[in-house]
């Protein structure tokens, strides 16, 4: 008796759970290539462009995302990092550490440039991945981070063995419309 209700009871959790999970895919997302902001380098100083990264998503097979666009970021080259940072700080004047991509989850990094005009505000989330390769031995000076939200800035650091294959857009950040997947 007791067993008969535990697996009634065990069996309605299922049906509702299998129920719960049942969604429905409204649109599909078929973008060519994802395009990056990367904190570069020319002539001994750092640069900000856009970049299309070469070649461009295949379509997953790993279960629980098959059939979604999935892109290689490169092999890893050093151990990841979480970072948190506390609102309203400047980072200073610095050089990416090694050649590595930064995904912000939270917060925004306002980027800048000793030699240059241009500028990055990255908002952490769906357009929140950059890839910074100002590294020393490429630029003397590096660039200017502030995080100038009220809130906590998170971000991953991921370093990666090398350059990326791409192609360079524009010169300048990439705008959001250039980023865009639906
Ligand atoms: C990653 O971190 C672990 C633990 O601190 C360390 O033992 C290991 O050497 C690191 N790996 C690399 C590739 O830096
Ligand atoms: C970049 O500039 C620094 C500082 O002026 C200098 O020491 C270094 O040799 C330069 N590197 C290149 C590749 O020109
Ligand atoms: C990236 O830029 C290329 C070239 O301008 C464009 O065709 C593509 O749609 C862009 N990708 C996204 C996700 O917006």
């Amino acid at each position: 008796m007791f067993f008969h209700s535990l697996t009634t009871a065990l069996l309605g959790t299922t049906v509702a759970a299998a129920a719960a999970i049942t969604t429905t895919t409204t649109s599909t997302l078929n973008p060519s290539t994802l395009n990056v902001t990367v904190i570069a380098a020319h002539n001994n100083k750092s640069t900000l462009e856009c970049w299309a990264l070469e070649p461009g998503f295949e379509s997953s097979n790993t279960p629980g995302t098959t059939g979604n666009p999935v892109l290689s970021l490169g092999a890893p080259s050093a151990n990841i990092s979480y970072m948190a940072i506390p609102p309203r700080t400047d980072g200073g004047l610095h050089n990416a550490p090694t050649i590595q991509w930064v995904s912000f989850v939270s917060g925004k990094a306002h980027v800048t440039l000793p030699h240059s005009d241009d500028e990055a505000w990255v908002t952490g989330g769906e357009f929140g991945t950059i890839l910074a390769i100002d590294t020393e031995d490429v630029s003397a000076d590096g660039h200017f981070t502030e995080y100038p939200s009220d809130e906590v800035t998170v971000a991953l650091a991921m370093p990666v063995k090398e350059v990326p294959g791409h192609r360079v857009l524009h010169a300048g950040a990439c705008t959001r419309r250039e980023q865009k997947f639906l």
